[in-house]
Order: C-alpha cells, then sequence, then structure tokens
C-alpha cells in the first residue's frame, strides 16, 4: 500500500509571502477563467504528436551548465536537498514561472507554447466559482519579464482515477491572454517517456518556487532520476527522486536533449523517498488539442 499526501496540504498551513511587485496587484485586474474540460475523444486526434521546444534568444540560452551536468549518473539521496537557487531569467529558465491564484497557493507553471502553460490540475482553485490566475515567468522577488494572466484552462473530463494513476491525470493546461512565448520566454518541447530506455538515469531536471524557502525565488535541481514509469501504463505518472514541495507543485521535469529542452511531467504528488509527475498520453494529447482551440 502507498501512503501518499497532496503536495499542496503541505502549503495550506504556510502563510502566503508578497514581495513587490505582488502578483496580487495583477490578479485584481485578471478575468475569470474558462474551465475547458477535454474529453478521450476530444484529445484522441492530438495523440502521439512530439512539440518542438522554441528559444526567443538562442545565443543567450543557458546550454553550457546543463550540458555539463546531463551527463551526471549519480545523486544524493532523496533525504539530502538538493535545490538550488537558480536566478538566472535566460532561456530555458524565462520558459519556468510562478504560478498565482486568486485565491489558493501558488504553484509552478511551464511554457509548452506561445501562449500554453503546463501545471498540475490540482494548483487550481475550485472549478464551482470564479476564479483568476497569473503567470509571472522567472519570478524573482517580483515580476521580471513580464507576466500575463490566464484566460481559459483546459482539464481532463472523466480521465480522474484514483491512486497512482490519478497523479498521471493531474494535467492542466492553463492558456495565458498573451503570447510571450514568441518574444519573451520561449517554450520547452515536449515529450513521452520511454520508461525502458529513460528510468535509472540521473539526468532529469526540476525547477519550482518552494513555499519552504519563501516562495519568492526559483530553486533548480539536476541529476534527478525516474525511478518507475510504468504504474499506469503507458508513460506514467513518473515517479522519481526529486525534492519537491508545496509551491514546486505542477514544476516540469525536464531533460536537456542536444541542447532542446523537453517537458516529460508536472509535480503532483509526494510520499516518503520519492515523489510523482503528472504525465501520459492523454497530457500529451491535450496539449495538441489547447494548440488548436487557441493557436
Ligand atoms: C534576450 O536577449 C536580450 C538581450 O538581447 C535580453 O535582454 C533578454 O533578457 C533575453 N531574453 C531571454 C529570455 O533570454
Ligand atoms: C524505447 O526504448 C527501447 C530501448 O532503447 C527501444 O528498443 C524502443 O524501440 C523504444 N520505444 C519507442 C516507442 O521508441
Ligand atoms: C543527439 O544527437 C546525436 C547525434 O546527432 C544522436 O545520436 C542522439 O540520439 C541525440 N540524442 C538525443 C537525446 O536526442
Amino acid at each position: 500500500m502507498i501512503f501518499t499526501t497532496p503536495i499542496l496540504a503541505v502549503l495550506a498551513l504556510v502563510a502566503r509571502v508578497s514581495a513587490a511587485p505582488s502578483p496580487d496587484a495583477l490578479l485584481a485586474r485578471a478575468p475569470p477563467v474558462q474551465i475547458k474540460t477535454l474529453s478521450a475523444t476530444q484529445i484522441a486526434p492530438f495523440l502521439n504528436k512530439a512539440n518542438a521546444p522554441f528559444s526567443p534568444n538562442s545565443s543567450l540560452s543557458a546550454r553550457d551548465s546543463e550540458e555539463a551536468s546531463h551527463r551526471l549518473t549519480s545523486r544524493t539521496i532523496v533525504g539530502a536537498d538538493n535545490r538550488v537557487l537558480w536566478p538566472s531569467p535566460d532561456y530555458p529558465y524565462s520558459a519556468v514561472g510562478k504560478l498565482t491564484f486568486s485565491s489558493g497557493p501558488a504553484c509552478t507553471g511551464t511554457m509548452i507554447g506561445r501562449r500554453h502553460v503546463a501545471t498540475a490540475k490540482q494548483c487550481l482553485p475550485s472549478l464551482s466559482s470564479p476564479w483568476s490566475a497569473h503567470f509571472a515567468p522567472s519570478y524573482y522577488d517580483g515580476e521580471r519579464l513580464g507576466g500575463s494572466n490566464a484566460i481559459a484552462v483546459f482539464i481532463p473530463n472523466s480521465l480522474t482515477p484514483v491512486g497512482v494513476c490519478g497523479y498521471k491525470e493531474d494535467w492542466a493546461i492553463i492558456i495565458l491572454a498573451d503570447p510571450i512565448g514568441d518574444t519573451v520566454t520561449g517554450w520547452f518541447g515536449s515529450k513521452q517517456i520511454n520508461c525502458t530506455a529513460q528510468k535509472n538515469i540521473a539526468n532529469w531536471f526540476h525547477m519550482g518556487w518552494p513555499a519552504d524557502k519563501g516562495g519568492n525565488r526559483p530553486y533548480r535541481q539536476e541529476a534527478i532520476t525516474v525511478t518507475r514509469c510504468d504504474e499506469c501504463a503507458p508513460g506514467g505518472p513518473l515517479e522519481t527522486d526529486a525534492d519537491v514541495l508545496a509551491g514546486q507543485t505542477g514544476g516540469p521535469l525536464w531533460l536537456w536533449e542536444n541542447g532542446s529542452r523537453y517537458l516529460y511531467g508536472m509535480a503532483s504528488y509526494g510520499a516518503v523517498g520519492r515523489n510523482y509527475f503528472a504525465s501520459g498520453p492523454n497530457f500529451y494529447g491535450a496539449i495538441g488539442a489547447a494548440y488548436s482551440a487557441y493557436p
């Protein structure tokens, strides 16, 4: 039997910290987000299509640090804190941001298109009353790159099994009012894991805004290992040894592949000695559906 806790549950006990300029001020002007549910039938035409990454500024990309670190073959035990303050606003870090909501705790999101942000479904406030959301890329004690408000969000409909298979479907794709990916942030590509070839290799990255470190600065972790990825086959959830706490929920699990970054999952649920990332074919199909509805 597996005992797990939603990462967000921890944050409910932690007071929100605000910094200037406050995302709350930007949120006050945000429109209510339209909830769009996607059925398996709506997702089906877009299955098995990978999405290419984009950097608006490839000459300034932080390529070298990841090229070096993706070759690491081991890391310390999950019990040690391997998160490192990561102030760089260069791509790809420009494409990861802090998500704030008009109610509830903050999360992390990743640009996966010109106006498309991947996060965890559990981050969203109640679906029965209106709420708003703001994405602040590369947030560091305040807005740095120019964020955008959410106008819509895609979530799975009738794809919410319980337990491990439920973590797999803990995804959401937020649509921003502005296509900041084109000029400001760039975006990650996205791919599904090949469990046979890609597990038990300490070459994955994660980034987020951990509440236990104040929630206002990005922390990155490298040399993460995916230890299981076929518990709810195919393709997820991704069980890892990442150090993930509240505030990092929804944050990316990514790979550096020959200079390109690919998102494979979003931080979902924590358990003793391991953390799960949402992933799998439905999420990747939903990206295509979101692109189609909001180019
Ligand atoms: C792109 O380059 C400009 C300088 O030419 C820099 O100011 C900006 O921060 C860069 N953006 C990213 C996302 O790296
Ligand atoms: C997954 O990786 C294995 C081992 O490298 C390979 O044989 C297989 O063809 C791959 N599967 C897919 C779907 O690419
Ligand atoms: C990187 O490029 C090399 C040579 O082009 C290729 O053999 C290899 O499969 C690529 N690796 C990835 C992860 O794409």
